[in-house]
């Protein structure tokens, strides 16, 4: 694990809300199983806060150390807040990556936007409007 910051190894040695979350209020995949790289984020959602957001993650250590760290800056955080967790935010909060693993990155943010928008399409679902 050359070139990982300290705080990127401790969330990949313990990575902190694995799993699912059965009855999740918004699920956002994005990758591809078969080439290896896969993320999934999971939310629950109460007065416009995520209260709880875990994940499953196919990837090596630093997508699944970046799925943690991610995790924990979207909790408590306001749906409005959490869309601010960019790709860039994520990965300077994980002190960085190695250029050639820079791309491990790019998705947790991006799975938990994935979730939001999911949320808000079962929202407008709720209220009779479709949307795409
Ligand atoms: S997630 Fe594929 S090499 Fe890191």
């Amino acid at each position: 694990m050359v070139g990982y910051s300290e705080i990127l190894k401790e969330h990949y040695l313990k990575p902190r809300n694995v799993g699912i979350i059965e009855g999740a209020d918004g699920i956002g995949k994005i990758g591809s199983r078969e080439c290896g790289d896969y993320f999934e984020f999971y939310i629950k959602v109460k007065d416009n806060i995520i209260t709880e957001a875990k994940y499953k993650v196919f990837g090596c250590g630093a997508a699944i150390g970046l799925c943690s760290i991610v995790s924990e800056m979207a909790i408590g955080k306001t749906l409005g807040e959490a869309l601010q967790i960019t790709d860039e935010r994520a990965l300077q909060a994980a002190g960085g990556l190695p250029d050639n693993k820079v791309h491990c990155s790019n998705y947790a943010a991006s799975a938990l936007h994935l979730a939001i928008k999911d949320y808000y399409r079962r929202v407008f679902a709720n209220a009779g409007i479709k949307v795409d």
